[in-house]
C-alpha cells in the first residue's frame, strides 16, 4: 500500500497489524500530518483478507496536494477511492468491505474467456463478479440453479479451478472524475499512460438508461470540420451521430483524428476517445499528437484495442460513453464522443455470443445484433444538460454496405460518411464518396437554401460524370455533346478540388495540410459550377486549400 502526501505535509507514521471483530486482518497505517494552519490526521484501515470496494477518503482542512498519489492495490485488484471534503479538521480514510462483497462461490470451469462459477446463491445477469485473482467477469448465462457462465474482463491468465469468486453488489462500476480529461484510461478506468489512478468522488455503472425522450434535444445545427467535402457534402450534426464508414485502409483513422484534431482546437470541446479492437500503435500515435498538440488536457483516451480479451472489447465503449455522459452531465459542456472502431464492438460481441454457444443469426453474426447496437447508439443522446457530438468509424468488411453489422449501425446515424476504395486509388483524400455519403442535415430549411442548392448541383454534375465514364472509355470525350464535355470537365475538377492535404498526414504527403471554412468552400464550388475555373488546369485544382483569387 502507498499514500504519498504532498511533499509540503510533514508526516509521521506508525503501523500496525491487528484483526478486526471478525477475526479479518486490519493493516492499519497511520499518518499524521501537519498541514498549517491546522493539524489533521490520515487514517488508513485497509481490509487485506476481503475483497474492499469503497474506499473512501475524507479529507478536509488540508490542501488539496494531499490526495493519494496511489495505488491501495491488493494483488491487481484497484480500488476506488473517494476523495470528500467534510469540513472538519480530521482526515479519516475508511475501507469499506460491503456485504455484497461476499465470497458467492468458486469457479468450476475455465474455458478461454468463458468462467463458469458454481454458487450458493445467484447474482442476476450483468452482475460484476470479482475472482481472489482480481479479475473481474460479467454474468451472462445462469446454466442451472447453482452454476452460471461468466465472461471475463480481463487476461484470464492466473485463474484456476477451485478459486473463490465475489459478487461486487453490481453492474460495472468505473471511478467519474474530472481528472479523466488528460488521461489514457482502460475498462475499468485504470490508467494507461504510467500516472496514479483517477481520484474520484464518483463512480457510475457502465450500463445506464438513454436519456427520456422528452429530454434528449434534437440536433438541428451544423457542425463546421474544414474538411471541404464533408461541410459541403455530408455536414456533420452537433449534438447527432456522424459514422465514417469503409473497408480496410481507405483512410477511415485518418479522417478520424483530422477531425479530432481540427474541431477539438477549434471548438475548444472536450472529447473522449474510445479504441476499440483497433491497433495498438495508433493508441499510442494519437496519444502522442494531442500531447504534443496540446490538445490532451482537454481529451480523455479510454482503450481496449486488439490485444485485449473480446469481454474488454465489447465494453471498453460503453466506459467511454460512460466518462462522456458524465462530464456532459457535470461540466454542461459539448462533448465530442470518438470511437475507433464501432465495428469491432460488433465483432467482439460476435466472438462472445459463440463463446456461450449461442446459434449464429444473419451472415454468422449474433442473433442479438441490433439490440447491442441499439443500447450503445441509443445512449449517445445530448441533453438540455449538453451534447455529445458522437463520430464512429465502421470498417465495412469486404467493401459490402449491405453487410448485417453495417446495415445495424447505419439506421442509428444523422451523418453517413462513405469511403471510396476507387477514390482512394486514384489518390484523391479524403476518399469520400459524394454520391453515397449523405446527411439528414443536408436540407434547405437547416443548411440555407443557397448551400442545398450547391450542393445538389455539385452531386449532379458528379453523378452525370459517373455515368459517361464508360463512354468516354471506349468513344473519347470528344464524342460527348457541347454540354455532357462542359459537366465532365468541371466535374473532374470539382472531384480534385474536393481532395484535401491533412495535417496529421502532412508527414507522409509533404503538403502541409489546409483547413477551409463553409463559406469559402461555397463560393469556389457556385464559381467552379458557372465556369469561372474552366481555364484552370485539373492538377492545379487537386490536394489544396480554397482556390486562389
Ligand atoms: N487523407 C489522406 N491523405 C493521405 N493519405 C491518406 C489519407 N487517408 C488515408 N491515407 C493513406 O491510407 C492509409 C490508411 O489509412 P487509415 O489507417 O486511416 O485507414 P483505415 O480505413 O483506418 O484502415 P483500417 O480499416 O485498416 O483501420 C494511411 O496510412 C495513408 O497512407
Ligand atoms: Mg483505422
Amino acid at each position: 500500500m502507498l499514500i504519498e502526501p504532498a511533499s509540503h505535509i510533514c508526516t509521521r507514521y506508525d503501523r500496525q497489524r491487528k484483526h478486526d471483530a471478525d477475526g479479518a486482518k486490519i493493516n492499519r497505517t497511520r499518518k499524521q500530518t501537519r498541514a498549517a494552519p491546522s493539524r489533521a490526521f490520515l487514517e488508513i484501515d485497509l481490509a487485506l483478507d476481503r475483497p474492499v470496494k469503497v474506499f473512501s477518503l475524507h479529507i478536509s482542512g488540508l490542501s488539496v496536494g494531499l490526495q493519494p498519489e496511489y495505488p491501495v492495490k491488493r494483488g491487481s485488484q484497484d480500488l476506488l477511492i473517494s476523495c470528500l471534503s467534510n469540513g472538519s479538521d480530521r482526515a479519516t480514510t475508511r475501507a469499506v468491505s460491503e456485504q455484497n462483497d461476499a465470497k458467492i462461490g468458486s469457479i468450476v470451469s475455465l474455458s478461454a474467456d468463458v468462467v463458469d462459477v458454481v454458487c450458493e446463491k445467484m447474482p442476476p445477469l450483468r452482475r460484476a463478479l470479482r475472482t481472489e485473482a482480481g479479475v473481474i467477469l460479467e454474468v451472462h448465462q445462469h446454466l442451472n440453479d447453482t452454476r452460471l457462465r461468466a465472461i471475463a474482463l480481463d487476461r484470464t491468465a492466473g485463474l484456476r479451478r477451485g478459486m473463490p469468486v465475489y459478487d461486487t453488489g453490481d453492474t460495472l462500476r468505473i471511478p467519474v472524475s474530472e481528472s479523466v480529461l488528460g488521461r489514457a484510461v482502460d475498462l475499468l478506468g485504470r490508467p494507461l499512460d504510467g500516472k496514479p489512478p483517477l481520484v474520484s468522488t464518483e463512480s457510475r455503472p457502465i450500463f445506464a438508461p438513454a436519456i427520456p425522450l422528452n429530454a434528449a434535444q434534437p440536433s438541428n445545427q451544423i457542425l463546421e470540420t474544414g474538411i471541404k467535402v464533408i461541410d459541403l457534402l455530408a455536414p456533420f450534426a452537433r449534438g447527432g451521430k456522424t459514422g465514417l464508414f469503409g473497408g480496410a485502409g481507405v483512410g477511415k483513422t485518418v479522417l478520424m483524428n483530422e477531425f479530432m484534431n481540427a474541431v477539438v482546437s477549434l471548438h475548444a470541446g472536450i472529447s473522449v476517445f474510445a479504441g476499440v479492437g483497433e491497433r495498438i500503435r495508433e493508441g499510442h500515435e494519437l496519444w502522442q499528437e494531442m500531447t504534443e498538440s496540446g490538445l490532451m488536457s482537454t481529451t480523455a483516451l479510454v482503450y481496449g484495442q486488439m490485444d485485449e480479451p473480446p469481454g474488454v472489447r465489447f465494453r471498453v465503449a460503453m466506459t467511454a460513453l460512460t466518462y462522456a455522459e458524465y462530464l456532459r452531465d457535470t461540466l454542461h459542456k459539448e462533448v465530442l464522443f470518438l470511437v475507433d472502431n464501432m465495428f469491432r464492438f460488433v465483432q467482439a460481441g460476435s466472438e462472445i455470443s459463440g463463446l456461450l454457444g449461442r446459434m449464429p443469426a444473419t451472415v454468422g453474426y449474433q442473433p442479438t445484433l441490433m439490440g447491442e447496437v441499439a443500447e450503445i447508439e441509443e445512449r449517445v443522446l445530448s441533453s438540455r444538460a449538453g451534447a455529445i457530438t458522437s463520430v464512429q468509424t465502421v470498417y465495412v468488411p469486404a467493401d459490402d454496405l449491405t453487410d448485417p453489422a453495417v446495415e445495424a449501425l447505419l439506421q442509428h446515424l444523422d451523418t453517413v460518411v462513405i469511403l471510396s476504395r476507387a477514390q482512394a486509388a486514384d489518390g484523391i483524400y479524403p476518399a469520400v464518396d459524394a454520391l453515397q455519403s449523405s446527411s439528414r442535415l443536408l436540407d434547405a430549411a437547416v443548411v440555407g437554401q443557397r448551400h442545398y442548392e450547391i450542393a445538389k448541383a455539385v452531386r449532379e454534375h458528379l453523378a452525370r460524370y459517373r455515368e459517361l465514364r464508360d463512354i468516354i472509355a471506349m468513344l473519347g470525350l470528344e464524342e460527348l455533346g457541347e454540354i455532357d464535355r462542359h459537366i465532365v470537365q468541371r466535374a473532374r475538377k470539382l472531384q480534385r478540388y474536393l481532395s484535401q492535404p491533412f495535417n496529421v498526414t502532412a508527414h507522409l504527403t509533404g503538403i502541409t495540410g489546409a483547413t477551409v471554412r463553409l463559406e469559402d468552400t461555397l463560393r469556389d464550388c457556385e464559381d467552379f459550377l458557372a465556369g469561372k475555373f474552366d481555364s484552370v488546369s485539373e492538377s492545379d485544382c487537386y490536394m489544396r486549400g480554397m482556390m486562389p483569387r
